[in-house]
């Protein structure tokens, strides 16, 4: 699990941000950064470097090498302290709160604005990255560190995604977005996984659901990881969110991927709700129906 940086922010200096932001510019070029290169790459002079270094080591927001050269690269702590110092410089966040959730590929925590909003942290390439760290040994072969450019890769494909789908589909209001993190609306109610629903409110509730993800099709979009935990509820409505792997209309298994999707929550549904879900709804005529563009009502396919 990537530590929570945010109590640091206070004591970090602009020179230590100099140093960081020197030691992700020359991760473009290799994993491990010569230290001779440093003083280019930061605008510091030989002495701020050391003195710097020294700081940002203590503090487990770079690494350091001394197999074939000293090198130094960046921890995910350190990218994250860039992108949230970014973020509070623009005026986007102003104080953080309490994590919403902490996964394998995300951490996702309340932060403040003028009103509360969330910061969601990719970390696609936190595992990969934790063993090829271990492992092997990198060289300047290596076009971009893998880690650091997967991670911000989602996050810039979930931002564009959510500022393409919103407000036509109910999903997180976009704010901002920087490097692997991404700053939405935080969204009322729970996860569906969580949430207790009446029997007579059940068919209500999957055709909301069906409903937001016909139009993210109408929009171009297929989310392709739909399930009871990427979708809030609320007595104001539903929430889809999780939107990185999104894929296009016009993508050759988007298709499929809505099949999936509409299965995915249907099926979810019968589990836990059997006596409310209509027998002879059938999940593949409703995404064919989607897929055309005539989805209408649950009742429409239950009989
Ligand atoms: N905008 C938001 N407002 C409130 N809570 C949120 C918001 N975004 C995410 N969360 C919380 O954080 C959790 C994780 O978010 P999300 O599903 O986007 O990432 P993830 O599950 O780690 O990604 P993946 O499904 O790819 O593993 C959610 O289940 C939810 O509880
Ligand atoms: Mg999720």
């Amino acid at each position: 699990m990537v530590r929570n940086v945010a109590g640091l922010l206070p004591e970090l200096e602009p020179e230590d941000f100099y140093l960081l932001s020197g030691v992700e510019q020359g991760m473009r070029f290799s994993e491990w950064v010569q230290r001779e290169k440093l003083p280019k790459f930061s605008g510091l002079t030989e002495e701020e470097v050391d003195y710097r270094l020294e700081r940002c080591l203590k503090r487990g927001l770079v690494e350091k090498k001394t197999i074939q050269y000293e090198g130094y690269t960046l921890q995910f702590e350190g990218y994250d302290v860039l992108a949230l110092r970014a973020l509070v410089e623009r005026d986007t966040i102003s104080g953080f709160g309490s994590p919403l959730g902490v996964g394998k590929e995300s951490d996702v925590y309340e932060v403040k604005s003028y009103k509360p909003l969330a910061l969601k942290y990719h970390r696609e390439g936190y595992t990969n990255f934790r063993e090829v760290n271990r492992e092997r040994d990198y060289t300047s072969e290596n076009r971009h560190v893998s880690w650091m450019y997967t991670a911000r890769k989602a996050a810039e494909r979930e931002y564009e995604t959510l500022e393409a789908l919103y407000p036509d589909v109910s999903v997180p209001r976009p704010i901002d977005q920087n490097r692997h993190a991404i700053v939405m609306e935080k969204m009322p109610g729970v996860e569906l996984s969580r949430a207790k629903l009446e029997d007579e409110q059940v068919v209500g509730v999957l055709e909301l659901l069906l409903g937001e993800i016909a139009r993210a099709r109408e929009a171009g979009y297929v989310h392709a990881d739909m399930s009871e935990y990427n979708v809030f509820v609320a007595e104001e409505g539903v929430t889809i969110f999780d939107w990185p792997q999104a894929v296009p209309t016009d993508h050759a298994n988007a298709a499929e991927f809505l099949r999936r999707d509409v299965r995915n929550l249907l099926g979810y549904f019968r589990r836990k709700y059997p006596r409310a879900v209509p027998d002879d709804l059938d999940a593949d005529a409703v995404a064919a129906s989607i897929e055309a563009g005539t989805f209408e009502s649950v009742e429409a396919h239950a009989d």
